[in-house]
């Protein structure tokens, strides 16, 4: 792509605009690292000016961005960047004048942000190719959901398709722009030490949790027919696990990445009818209290009442049919309402083969926890010695932190702000091609056809616990327990 790239942001005015887009691209500016970047175009449904969007993002930008880092003089630049166009989905003229506000400018490159729901995503595609706004420097970032199941996601890559080459095509997930995430490539193939431990013979079982504190009151429309399966586990988790997994790549290059998590995808056991029951747990919160405030139960929340098959946690033990990973289960969780807001992934490693200390506790294994947020850190659990005269060879756990916290802090960012500095300098390696999107929602169609068949019930939790106990069973016939 050329120098300059005007950024359009399609649902400008909308949550993920406000809460998370706008935040991160005034970070970028505010750091200097926007200079490829010229004008932002927010679209949206209503009629207003340049100016009155101005305003409403300055409300924004003061409510979602942290205290300290909102700057007046920042502000007066970065505005001067942001302007407003109205854009109905299917209004020809609209698009056409669009497309002559960015010709007045002096980008040669557009990166077309699709924040709408995604039934709309083709037709705007094809508006804006209809209003000679598609060139060859022309990119499109697609938000999640993309699709409720494979023939929809099939659909609506296959309109995208028609107008954006799959090079020119950015498949966000945002999971996969935090850093901790980006720091298990590093640790995983910068360093001898973990690689040769890295499968079945040295690891006994992967976790991979995503707690959130949150409910879904506000998200009616879409979290009642999507529930977390869909919304969480199709994209975060089936993404992290598959960077845990994959084989080294060739290279750190986008496609060659892609393909070894594209294998990990396609490894996965199916779980179908036969197996379901032991394999998946579904729940949903009720009433009960997160952080000493009372909560409502999901399905006492009005927008809520008739969703009785939506399921608000999943915990579920996949398996990677490879030579790697055969035998070794992976436990994926992820609820809404729970105890805490944290994820992380652990790596379980096996007992030595034979102990010699008379009081090894048996439970203390060796296990790499990699957190996620709400900070971020690596550390290995070890044993050592208790020191003292007293012990003579009696064991206890050491964890060793593998990050530097304090670093950490400081240059700590949003996963937005990686993925938009990423899309706008066109490089794809944490986006998600199509065949990964697609192949994710086949193993996910299948768990959902087992649940139909199956008539798998929904579990109650208490909101505020961390989940059904039915998600401790799941785990505990295998003799283990979630790591907490
Ligand atoms: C979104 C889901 O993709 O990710 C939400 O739709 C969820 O339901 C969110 O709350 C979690 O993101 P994060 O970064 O806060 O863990």
């Amino acid at each position: 792509m050329s120098q300059l790239v005007d950024l359009v942001i399609f649902g400008g005015t909308g949550d993920l605009s406000s809460r998370k887009l706008l935040p991160a691209l005034f970070q970028l500016h505010r750091h200097g690292l926007a200079e490829r970047l010229q004008r932002i175009v927010a679209t949206g449904r209503s009629e207003m000016d340049t100016d009155a969007f101005r305003q409403i993002a300055r409300d924004n930008l003061l409510r979602y961005l942290p205290d300290d880092d909102w700057d007046e003089t920042i502000w007066s630049e970065f505005r001067e960047r942001l302007h407003y166009v109205r854009v109905e989905a299917a209004h020809a003229e609209h698009y056409r004048a669009l497309a002559s506000l960015l010709q007045e400018g002096h980008s040669q490159g557009q990166l077309y942000y699709l924040a709408t729901l995604p039934a709309l995503y083709g037709e705007i595609c094809q508006q804006l190719q209809a209003a000679g706004a598609v060139g060859e420097h022309s990119r499109v970032v697609l938000e999640k959901p993309l699709g409720h199941d494979l023939a929809s996601c099939q659909q609506i890559n296959h309109q995208v398709d028609q107008v954006f080459s799959e090079e020119a095509t950015f498949r966000i997930d945002h999971y996969l722009g935090k850093e901790t995430v980006q720091n298990l490539l590093a640790l995983r193939f910068g360093n001898q030490l973990f690689q040769p431990m890295w499968n079945n013979t040295f690891v006994s079982s992967v976790q991979i949790t995503v707690a959130e504190e949150i409910g879904v009151a506000g998200r009616g429309s879409y979290y009642a027919e999507t529930g977390a399966l869909r919304d969480m586990v199709q994209n975060h988790l089936l993404q992290v696990l598959s960077i845990v997994a994959m084989e080294p790549p060739a290279s750190l290059q986008a496609s060659d990445i892609r393909d070894e998590k594209m294998k990990v995808l396609r490894s996965l056991e199916p779980i179908t009818a036969a197996n379901v029951k032991e394999r998946t747990v579904r729940g949903r919160y009720a009433e009960g209290a997160v952080d000493g405030h009372a909560v409502k139960g999901f399905l006492e929340e009005d927008e809520f009442q008739h969703a009785e098959d939506t399921e608000t946690f999943v915990a579920l033990k996949a398996s990677i049919n490879n030579w790697r990973w055969a035998g070794v289960p992976f436990y994926l969780r992820t609820g809404k309402r729970l105890s805490r807001r944290y994820s992380e992934i652990v790596i379980e490693y096996r007992r030595p083969p034979f102990s010699l200390f008379a009081n090894d506790p048996q439970e203390l294994t060796n296990k790499l926890v990699i957190h996620l947020q709400p900070e971020e850190s690596i550390s290995l659990h070890t044993l050592n010695k208790k020191p003292g005269l007293r012990s003579k060879l009696k064991l206890q756990p050491v964890e060793l932190h593998l990050t530097d916290d304090q670093q950490r802090v400081e240059d700590s960012y949003d996963a937005y702000e990686r993925l938009l500095l990423d899309a706008l300098h066109g490089d794809q390696t944490l986006f998600m091609r199509r065949d990964e999107v697609e192949t994710a929602w086949r193993w996910i169609d299948t768990i959902i056809a087992a649940w139909e068949e199956n008539s798998t019930p929904i579990k109650n939790y208490n909101a505020g616990t961390m989940g059904p106990n039915a998600a401790t069973a799941l785990i505990a016939v295998d003799g283990r327990q979630w790591h907490e």
